[in-house]
């Protein structure tokens, strides 16, 4: 098993090592090895990733990665966003739990990854600058068919909402259409919503949620909203799958404003590195560090972002103690 870990700028160099540690318990045995991608390198040698990181990232089983710092000039090329297409990732999840009212939610976000907004194909110009937003029908029948998966997998609890925007963007028409297709040839009922309502609405009653495809952007947003339903964005990790490859990050970035203090909240790469055991078919692994995230947080060991006063290093060791327990009984 060969996994490659980055742990990226800023936080990622303080949640990283913690997860790691969780995946190292479970996978002793597993070939580790770092690869250097980020704003850093690019401040040091002028290119934020070279072709032989993306290389190395393509010959692992998985990979952990932080965040990255992206500085919002036009000659910076996003390394997050040259992994996605070149592994072509096409499948973002990023699941979303908590509980409100006494009650367990359980969100699954299955973001396209590749196109949309993110296509890459932009005119720049001083006094006018163009995004292509690109749809096409095999991007969204394969998006839709991994959404619908999961939605048999967690027993079509609800329908399958389709968060669009097809009464503005025609390219949507397009997204939806092939999704409702997609779910109807799968046996799954579908409920296509418009984004700007479907954002507001979820976070009114997350309980009626289940499984949302949606396209890129528009993923993007939804998923940083749900951070408010778990106590923030420290909490929610994701999972970019390929057909042969996959890598797994906290949804969050690399939060300059507490980066070097030692108190981000670990959880989000954390899960992140459950995700990736669960990737691996280790259900019940994944399970119990799901476990010990909130169980640790329950008790009372809790970063700043969620009311506490522990620093990153106590609730990654506290994490890591109740796991070991757990996984030898
Ligand atoms: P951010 O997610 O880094 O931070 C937003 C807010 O959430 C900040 O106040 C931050 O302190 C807080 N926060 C985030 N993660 C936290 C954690 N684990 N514990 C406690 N608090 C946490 O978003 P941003 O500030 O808009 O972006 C900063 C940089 O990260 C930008 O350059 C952006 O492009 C990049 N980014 C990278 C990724 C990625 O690599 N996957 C994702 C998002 C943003
Ligand atoms: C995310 C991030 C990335 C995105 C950026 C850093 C390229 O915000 O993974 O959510 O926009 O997808
Ligand atoms: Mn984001």
């Amino acid at each position: 098993m060969k996994i490659a870990v980055c742990e990226g700028d800023g936080i990622g160099h303080e949640v990283i090592p913690p997860a790691k540690e969780v995946l190292k318990h479970f996978l002793p045995d597993a070939d580790y090895f770092d690869v250097f991608v980020g704003y850093d390198k690019w401040k040091e040698t002028g290119e934020s990733s070279s072709d032989s990181d993306i290389a190395l990232f393509k010959s692992s089983d998985a990979i952990l990665f932080g965040a990255i710092t992206t500085p919002p000039v036009p000659e910076y090329k996003s390394v997050i966003l040259r992994i996605r297409q070149e592994l072509d990732l096409y499948a973002n999840l990023r699941p979303v739990k908590g509980s409100i009212f006494g009650q367990d939610f359980d969100i699954m976000i299955v973001r396209e990854n590749t196109e949309g907004l993110y296509s890459g194909i932009e005119e720049i110009g001083e006094e006018r600058s163009t995004t292509l937003r690109v749809i096409t029908k095999h991007g969204s029948e394969r998006i839709a068919k991994m959404a619908c998966t999961l939605s048999i997998e967690r027993g079509h609890k609800m329908p399958l909402v389709i968060g669009n925007k097809a009464n503005v963007l025609k390219s949507d028409v397009l997204f939806r259409d092939s999704c409702i297709k997609t779910a109807g040839l799968m046996g799954v009922k579908t409920k296509p919503m418009f984004i700007d309502a479907l954002t507001f609405d979820v976070l009114m009653h997350p309980l009626s949620y289940d499984v949302i495809v949606t396209t890129n952007l528009f993923g993007d947003i939804l998923s940083d909203a749900c951070g408010y339903l778990t106590g923030g964005l420290g909490m929610l990790p994701s999972a970019n799958i390929g057909e042969k490859n996959a890598f797994f990050e906290p949804v969050h970035g690399s939060a300059p404003d507490i980066a070097g203090q030692g108190i981000a909240n670990p959880s989000a790469a954390i899960r992140s590195a459950a995700m990736m055991l669960d990737y691996f078919g280790m259900k019940k692994e994944a399970g119990i560090v799901e476990d010990a995230v909130i169980k640790v947080i329950s008790s009372g060991v809790k970063t700043p972002d969620l009311g506490g006063k522990n620093s990153t290093k106590e609730a990654g060791e506290k994490i890591l103690e109740y796991i070991k327990k757990i996984d030898s009984t």
